[in-house]
């Protein structure tokens, strides 16, 4: 069984990092709130996030635990599938401890400190997510003995965490991580370019997805609620798998 990673002390992301979270976050508080599902915004403010300073994980804990017991730890890149279920259903966060090119300010081949702490934090502010991503997590971790299980659970963390649209009555908005930690998938998402699905679990536990390109297929979720509430649909149907 691998062990949780300890913290690490938070790098220096020197002038470029910096310059880089600063266009990021300056450029994307002039849309999201038109973009991405209100939670977003309200967590945004609930862990003082601003585009001045790249935050402090251990001030950004401070407030977060409090609120849901979600904390972030500091890695290195990506985790391996069995330590990073094993973190969510510890209500640990993996965060980069790195930041993407300047260069490229729309794109980061790994999840780097925008993507972890400004994707996906501050959805974790709220108790019914937070308790939605712990479950999922302690779901994950009783199949880990069988890939074919896992992939499953990947599929739905891919479809929902990261690339969820949600219909609200403003219009759809994004509630995936992943997308709105990136301007560019940010407008892609609402743009008429991708087919949108309606939200359904046994079509997206075999639905396969690309890493390294736009996502064509986006699932719309009705409510967060119809969210959290197909959890127990998905645990039994691949439960029935085994
Ligand atoms: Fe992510």
């Amino acid at each position: 069984m691998h062990s949780l990673p300890i913290g690490q002390t938070q790098k220096n992301f020197g002038t470029d990092g910096l310059e880089c979270w600063k266009s990021i976050l300056s450029e994307h508080s002039k849309t999201r709130s038109n973009q991405v599902y209100e939670l977003f915004d309200q967590g945004i403010t609930r862990l003082g996030i601003e585009p001045n300073q790249i935050p402090d994980v251990n001030e950004i804990n401070r407030r977060l635990e409090p609120m849901t017991g979600w904390r972030g730890i500091l890695v290195n890149g990506l985790e391996e599938g069995s330590v990073f279920y094993k973190m969510l259903a510890n209500r640990l966060f993996p965060i980069g401890n790195f930041i993407r090119d300047k260069k490229d300010l729309s794109y980061t081949p790994e999840p780097d400190i925008v993507h972890d702490l400004y994707g996906h934090l501050p959805f974790l502010t709220d108790k019914k997510y937070a308790d939605f991503c712990q479950k999922l997590g302690e779901a994950a971790c009783r199949v880990m003995d069988r890939p074919d299980l896992l992939r499953q659970y990947e599929r739905f963390f891919w479809f929902t965490v990261e690339f969820a649209l949600v219909n609200t009555p403003k219009g759809n908005r994004i509630f995936g991580a992943g997308i709105a930690s990136s301007i560019g998938e940010c407008t892609y998402a609402l743009s008429k370019e991708p087919e949108l699905l309606p939200f359904d679990v046994d079509t997206i536990r075999k639905q396969e997805f690309r890493i390294d390109q736009m996502q064509a297929k986006l699932f719309l979720l009705e409510s967060p609620e119809q969210l959290y509430e197909s959890l127990n649909e998905l645990i039994s149907k691949v439960e029935n798998d085994r």
